[in-house]
């Protein structure tokens, strides 16, 4: 078997009066993120580290923000894109690994319907998939309540060619 990892990480800025969307998930807040699609930071750091995994590129190669087709696309058709990309090299996904970085709101709560909605979107057990929080304990952008971040590790396995 041939083992990949693959990184990604991603931050959008907090606004008010847009929904906040995590992981395909709605989550219940006073603000929202900025961006040209959904803004979940999630997904966004998901999709760049399946693709980093099979050294594909990034998100911004594959979907440009410049381009009206993704102009508040939802984010899970990015990762399932990404999904199919790998596909096409023999690869699946073996695990995936994620932080999010926000100072508010608490999240906990909204651990296991992540994981199930990102476990359906990649077809995968949602044992296989793992999803944090951290704060920023105060300290810098994320910390002061401007932006929310995001991190991912990938891992994917093909049979080997040799
Ligand atoms: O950042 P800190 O180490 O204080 O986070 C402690 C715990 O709080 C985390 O391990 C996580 O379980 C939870 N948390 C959360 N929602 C956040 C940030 C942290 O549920 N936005
Ligand atoms: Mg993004």
């Amino acid at each position: 078997m041939e083992v990949r990892t693959g990184i990604g990480w991603d931050v959008h800025r907090i606004a008010p009066g847009r929904p906040l969307m995590l992981g395909g998930v709605r989550v219940e807040a006073e603000f929202g993120l900025l961006g040209h699609s959904d803004a979940d930071v999630l997904i966004h750091a998901i999709t760049d580290a399946v693709l980093g995994a099979a050294s594909l590129g990034d998100i911004g190669q594959h979907f440009p923000d410049s381009d009206p087709r993704w102009s508040g696309a939802s984010s899970d058709q990015f990762l399932r894109h990404a999904l199919a990309l790998v596909r096409e090299q023999g690869f699946e996904i073996v695990h995936v690994d994620t932080v999010i970085i926000a100072e508010r709101p608490k999240l906990g709560g909204y651990r296991e319907a992540i994981r199930k909605r990102l476990a359906e979107v990649l077809e995968l057990d949602p044992e296989r998939i793992s999803v944090k929080f951290k704060t920023a304990e105060g300290l810098d952008s994320v910390g002061a309540g401007q932006a929310v971040q995001a991190q991912a590790v990938v891992t994917l396995q093909r049979e080997s060619s040799k």
